[in-house]
């Protein structure tokens, strides 16, 4: 039935920036932060949860249903883990595809104890006949049944123990009105900050037992696209080169050396994102392009590029997101040495803040 208790394991992973789960080594699970005090960043979230989940436990009630939404690594299923053990339930782990039939999920809601945490991942990927006994069982912890066929159908109602619902999405803007109305708690987690990223990898470092230089840590943090899972990744990589280099410690010439040999450039953009950058300059001018148009360009999933790509080159402004497809902006030709002309700069004056004519 695709039900996982323990940790989750997903597809291969292929490219090294790519924030994509599965990284199924021993050490994920060693490097996930245990309690919301060591959850790095995320301030607001943090403190919203701790108010809710503080006075759920003075009531004596579970905690309420929580959406978590932002883009894959930012640190979803973390909180799950960390919601779970401080309200002192059990975490059960599943995720939408892995549910295909609405008596999978009943099974799932029928095991679960008082307090139990249900944790689904992907949540905007389930199907209708699904989410429908999802409606019940979040609003009333109850389980509509019908049975029998046209006039003899008759409802049966089953009550389930009181559980937390944890939702974790990287596309809010998928989920269904009547299912995002029956999340009480809604949580959208940002890109971190170098600062606080640098701070992941130097608590990863110790974790993982590599010494890593204060300037090394810094350059690393500068390059994981504002999300945890890629700074770990690229410690561990880092780690790779510099004991190939049978150094101690990880030097910041160590950390260049190693993200320039993983084509990783000086703001973490791989080979992937400049060829998309570069497909927007080359081969459509400038113009507008439709996401799956420029997928089809750069042959890659049009759903990668939006969850993956595009989240981090929106965040630093390369491109922008237009009616007529997305459109890049000033600093992606300047990122990739490119010199607009003044039919490209004329296209993006409508869209880029900073477009160069001042
Ligand atoms: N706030 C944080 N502080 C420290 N480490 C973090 C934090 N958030 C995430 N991490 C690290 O990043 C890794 C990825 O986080 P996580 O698996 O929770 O991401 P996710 O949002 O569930 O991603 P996906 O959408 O791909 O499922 C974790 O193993 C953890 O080590
Ligand atoms: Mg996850």
């Amino acid at each position: 039935m695709g039900f996982f208790d323990d940790e989750e394991e997903y597809g291969e992973e292929d490219r090294l920036v790519q924030s994509t789960k599965g990284e199924y080594d021993v050490e994920e699970n060693a490097l996930r932060p245990k309690t919301l005090e060591a959850y790095v960043g995320q301030t607001k979230v943090k403190q919203n949860l701790q108010v809710y989940m503080n006075a759920a436990k003075k009531r004596g009630e579970v905690l309420e249903h929580v959406l978590l939404h932002g883009a894959p690594g930012l640190g979803k299923t973390t909180l799950a883990h960390i919601i779970a053990s401080e309200m002192g339930g059990q975490l059960k782990l599943t995720s939408a595809p892995a549910i295909e039939r609405s008596g999978d999920l009943a099974a799932i809601l029928t095991n679960l104890n008082d307090g139990d945490v249900l944790f689904i991942d992907e949540i905007h990927r389930l199907n209708h006949s699904v989410e429908e006994i999802l409606y019940s069982a979040m609003e009333d912890y109850a389980l509509d049944i019908i049975v029998g066929k046209g006039p003899n159908a008759r409802n049966i109602r089953f009550s389930l123990k009181k559980f937390t619902l944890i939702g974790a999405t990287t596309r809010a803007g998928m989920i269904s009105n009547p299912l995002r109305d029956r999340f009480g708690i809604i949580c959208r987690l940002e890109m971190y900050t170098p600062a606080e990223l640098k701070e992941i990898v130097t608590r990863s470092a110790k974790a993982l037992n590599i010494s890593v230089d204060d300037d090394a840590a810094s350059e690393i943090a500068r390059r994981s696209r504002g999300t945890p899972r890629i700074a770990n990744r690229l410690l561990k990589r880092v780690r790779d080169f510099s004991t190939m280099n049978g150094n101690g410690s990880v030097t910041k010439k160590d950390a260049e050396f190693a993200l320039s040999r993983m084509e990783i450039d000086a703001l973490g953009l791989d080979e992937v994102d400049r060829s998309l950058l570069r497909a927007m300059i080359e081969k459509f001018d400038g113009k507008p392009v439709g996401l799956e148009t420029l997928a089809a360009t750069i042959n890659e999933d049009a759903g990668t590029i939006e969850d993956v790509y595009e989240p981090y080159l929106l965040q630093l402004g390369f491109i922008a997101r237009t009616p007529r497809g997305r459109i890049i902006l000033r600093g992606g030709y300047e990122h990739l040495g490119y010199k607009m002309t003044d039919k490209q700069r004329e296209q993006i004056s409508m869209f880029d803040t900073d477009n160069g004519e001042n």
